[in-house]
């Protein structure tokens, strides 16, 4: 499968982001990988849909939601007006409300035409959402706590990987798109990818380059 790069403009300089996203695009990034933070379900707060919706005319890239926010069902019309291609929510926030919640609002996402996905935290087993997989075009398996950029990864997430690779396969989605993020690097992109993630979030790793094109290249061979 190819690799696809999501470089998080978390890392970005807010007060340019325009000109961020121009380059990102010139450099070779697939998606644009969107850090939705509310103060709640991780301690920062972010950005909201009017960031989505700014940059939406800047880049042809499809603009990847992952929303780290309490009652996400409530959010999903913001982003989905703002113009997100795909929109993804914590396993966690919605487990918290009820055993339904995270099937709701996938549902929701894909009743507006997008393309949705479940994400699990560094200590939540894959499999506590194998019964989403058929509703997701994509899983994230987060490689950090989520809340903060530039963190170390934690490589327990790559048996989760081969697990989560495995059962895509198992359902006949062998072509599901499972995306990492926290901590990737140079150095261990190409351990990620053997277990068999194909959509790689980096942060740091991108926005702290000296030549964003080649670090881009670098994480996708
Ligand atoms: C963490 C975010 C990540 C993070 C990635 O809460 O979801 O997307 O910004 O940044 P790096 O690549 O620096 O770990
Ligand atoms: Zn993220």
């Amino acid at each position: 499968m190819r690799t696809k790069i999501a470089p998080s403009i978390l890392s970005a300089d807010f007060s340019a982001m325009g000109k961020a996203i121009e380059k990102l695009e010139k450099s070779g990034a697939d998606l644009v990988h969107c850090d939705v933070m509310d103060g709640s379900f991780v301690e920062p707060i972010t950005f909201g849909g009017q960031m989505l919706k700014n940059i939406r005319p800047l880049t042809k890239l499809p603009l990847d939601a992952h929303l780290m926010v309490e009652h996400p069902k409530s959010q999903i019309k913001f982003f989905a007006e703002a113009g997100a291609d795909i929109i993804t929510v914590h396993y966690k926030a919605c487990a918290a409300i009820s055993e339904t919640y995270l099937e709701e609002t996938l549902k929701l996402i894909k009743s507006y035409g997008l393309k949705c996905g479940a994400v699990v935290n560094p200590d939540v087993p894959v499999e506590k959402i194998f019964d989403v997989f058929p509703l997701c075009d994509m899983v994230v398996l987060m490689s950090v706590y989520p809340g903060y950029g530039g963190q170390k990864f934690i490589p327990e997430v790559l048996p989760k990987i081969r697990a989560a690779r495995a059962y895509a396969e198992n359902i006949g989605r062998p072509d599901m798109d499972i995306e990492i993020d926290g901590g990737v690097t140079e150095e261990n992109a190409e351990e990620i990818r053997a277990a068999g993630a194909n959509v790689l979030v980096a942060g740091s790793a991108v926005f702290k380059s000296p030549d964003m094109a080649a670090t881009i290249a670098r994480l996708k061979r």
